[in-house]
Formats: structure tokens, C-alpha cells, sequence
């Protein structure tokens, strides 16, 4: 009998700070895909860019290799007579960044998730407001420096220059990161430098964003295919720590989701509209989670879009769209059905 199933590449690992995160993401990814429907092929990055086709994200094992440049193919068979489909589950850059997208949109394969510019744009938070900004989505006040700014010499200017644009606390990001990875929270305007260098350790440019008092979180799921875009009902994140930061994320395990959120009907809407909104003008396809912060006074703001969410069954992604009638098998099949379309 002819094998109907569908060919999947799994590709996880990768080259970012959220590389073992990734590699959580897609063992649930590989569990919850459909064996009567797919036949799994699983395509490991390690940290050194060297991908290696395995069993499956269940027993990869971590490789140490020489360092390598990007794209080094080791094990892998020919893949572009293998897969129907890749579904990257990589998050951060060299994963979620378009840069693995633009390997398979130049050679129109089939992928599950936003193309390059969507991927590129959302990854990096500065590109992600100027976009929003323009089109009256409302987004927290902002700084951007740059690594080559002179100013970084005369920390008083830099201290100056926030004090007058922000408002304390203030959260110091890099413009690339993810997981909370290398972001702080200041209180004190001294505490300021150690924050930046901090951040400028993962990107060439960082934002120094003001901080919402006591903002709630509220995250959206949004789906797509070519017949238009979806979006879940919202969930709130309720982080132990003082702000969500990756301990909370991946450590304590204390952290309170509330699905769906509770909110005026009114706002929800507006925020459920907001992040339709914000998908379409960022160019995603695919999936993506939008994440809002509120304030104590109702006004919301886009806080940042994961192109690639975490993917494990506890995550917001999969569980809003639970929440909103797709279980997660039935997910994965929708995302790989959206992905088969893209070229058409
Ligand atoms: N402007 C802000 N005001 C209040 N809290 C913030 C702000 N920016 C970030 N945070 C906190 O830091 C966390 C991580 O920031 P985020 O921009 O989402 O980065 P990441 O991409 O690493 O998740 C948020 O979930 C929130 O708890
Ligand atoms: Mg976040």
C-alpha cells in the first residue's frame, strides 16, 4: 500500500539561549503529532549550528562540537527529497529570526509558521514597535542604544537622557532575546549601566522600555492559514517573581495562568482586536502569540509577538487554543495544513 502520511521535519535545538527550551517545545510537539498521520523525521541543531538528523527529540543527546559556521550539515540526508514539510521549533535567533525560514523559502519547501519577514521583524522588539507605532497600535514608551553609541562612555548622559524620557522602574532588554534572557528591571538610575551591559551581552541594540506598575499580562493566540487569520480567547499570566523573568518562566514552576482571562467584554474584545491587528501588519502567517501588558487604568499595550511560542503542553499557545475549542493534536494538524498552503 501506497504511504499517504504526511513527511514532517522537526527541527529544534539551535543556536540561541533557548536552545533546551526549544528542545522541550518539540518533544511535546513530537508527542502530540499523529503517527497515523505523519511520519516524523527530527532534525537537531546543535549550539554550533551543525544539524544532525536523530531518532527524535525524545533521546537526542547534547553534542559538543567544533565550533562550525552556521549551516553545517552533518547525518542529514538529502532533506528536500525527504520532508513534505519542515515545523521549526526553535526559538530566539537563528531559528525564529527568518534566518531558517529564508533557507526554506528560497528553496519553496513547506514550512509550518511566519516566512522571513514576519520572523525577522517580531524577533527584534525595537522593529516590532517602530511597525506597531506607525499604525497607532499603542506600545510602552521607549530608548534605543546601540552598542556603538558614544554616549555609553559618559553614564551620566545616558542616566540623563532616561530620566528624562522615562519614568522609574525601567526595563532594559535586549532587542533580540527571548525567555526573559538578559533583561533587568531598574529601580535605581545607578543601577542602570549594569543592566545595559548586561543586555548588550546578547544584542548589538537594546531598549530601555518604561515599566507598567503592577501591568497584568495577557497573551492571545493567533492562528492562520489562507483563509484568513484567528485569534483564541485571552489568558493571563500571573508571574511569582517580580516580573517574569526566566527563572519564573522555566524554574520555580510557581507561576498562575488564568484562561480565559477576566476582563470587561469590552476590553477583551478591543485587546482581541488589537492582536489581529498586529499580526496582519507584522506580516506573520502561521501562528504567533501576542502578548499585552495592561495597566492599572485599562490602557493596554503590545509588549512583544513570539513568532514561534513555547510549544509544551503547559504553554500559553497550546492551551488558549484548548481554551478556545482546538486541542493540541488537532492544533499541530492545522499548523501543518497552513504551512502545506503557503505557496499556493
Ligand atoms: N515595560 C514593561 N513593564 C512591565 N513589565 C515588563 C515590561 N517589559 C517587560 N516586562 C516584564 O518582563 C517580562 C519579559 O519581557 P519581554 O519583553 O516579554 O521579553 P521576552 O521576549 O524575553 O519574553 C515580561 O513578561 C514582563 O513580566
Ligand atoms: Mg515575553
Amino acid at each position: 500500500m501506497k504511504d499517504e502520511k504526511i513527511k514532517v521535519g522537526l527541527v529544534f535545538g539551535g543556536m540561541s539561549p533557548e536552545h533546551e527550551i526549544s528542545i522541550v517545545s518539540a518533544k511535546s510537539v513530537y508527542e502530540n503529532l499523529d503517527k497515523n498521520k505523519y511520519d516524523i523525521f527530527s532534525y537537531y541543531i546543535d549550539k554550533n549550528g551543525f544539524w544532525e538528523e536523530v531518532e527524535s527529540p525524545l533521546n537526542y543527546e547534547k553534542r559538543l562540537t567544533e565550533p562550525a559556521p552556521f549551516l553545517a550539515f552533518k547525518n542529514v540526508k538529502p532533506f528536500l527529497e525527504i520532508v513534505d514539510i519542515f515545523f521549526p521549533i526553535l526559538h530566539g535567533p537563528y531559528g525564529e529570526d527568518g534566518t531558517i525560514q529564508g533557507i526554506f523559502e528560497s528553496l519553496k519547501i513547506p514550512f509550518v509558521g511566519a516566512g522571513v519577514a514576519g520572523s525577522a521583524v517580531s524577533m527584534d522588539k525595537v522593529l516590532t514597535k517602530k511597525i506597531l507605532e506607525a499604525d497607532g497600535i499603542p506600545v510602552v514608551d521607549y530608548l534605543i542604544i546601540w552598542k556603538s553609541n558614544k554616549m555609553l562612555d559618559e553614564p551620566e548622559k545616558i542616566k540623563e537622557s532616561v530620566l528624562e524620557g522615562l519614568k522609574l522602574p525601567v526595563f532594559v532588554k535586549p532587542s533580540n532575546s527571548g525567555s526573559s534572557i538578559g533583561i533587568t528591571k531598574v529601580k535605581k538610575i545607578d543601577d542602570i549601566m549594569e543592566a545595559i551591559m548586561k543586555a548588550f551581552k546578547y544584542s548589538d541594540k537594546i531598549l530601555i522600555e518604561e515599566g507598567i506598575e503592577n501591568a497584568r499580562e495577557i497573551e492571545i493566540s493567533v492562528f492562520s492559514d489562507k483563509k484568513g487569520i484567528k485569534v483564541s480567547v485571552p489568558g493571563e499570566v500571573i508571574p511569582y517573581n517580580e516580573f517574569y523573568d526566566y527563572d519564573d518562566k522555566y524554574k520555580v514552576g510557581k507561576t498562575k495562568f488564568k484562561i480565559p482571562v477576566e476582563l470587561d467584554e469590552k476590553l477583551v474584545e478591543r485587546i482581541k482586536k488589537t492582536a489581529y491587528d498586529t499580526f496582519r501588519i507584522l506580516s506573520l502567517y502561521g501562528m504567533s502569540r501576542v502578548d499585552f501588558l495592561l495597566d492599572k487604568d485599562g490602557n493596554y499595550y503590545v509588549n512583544e509577538v513570539n513568532s514561534i511560542p513555547g510549544f509544551t503542553s503547559i504553554s500559553m499557545y497550546p492551551r488558549l487554543w484548548e481554551e478556545s475549542g482546538i486541542k493540541y493534536n488537532e492544533l499541530l494538524d492545522l499548523l501543518i495544513q497552513s504551512g502545506l498552503q503557503r505557496y499556493e
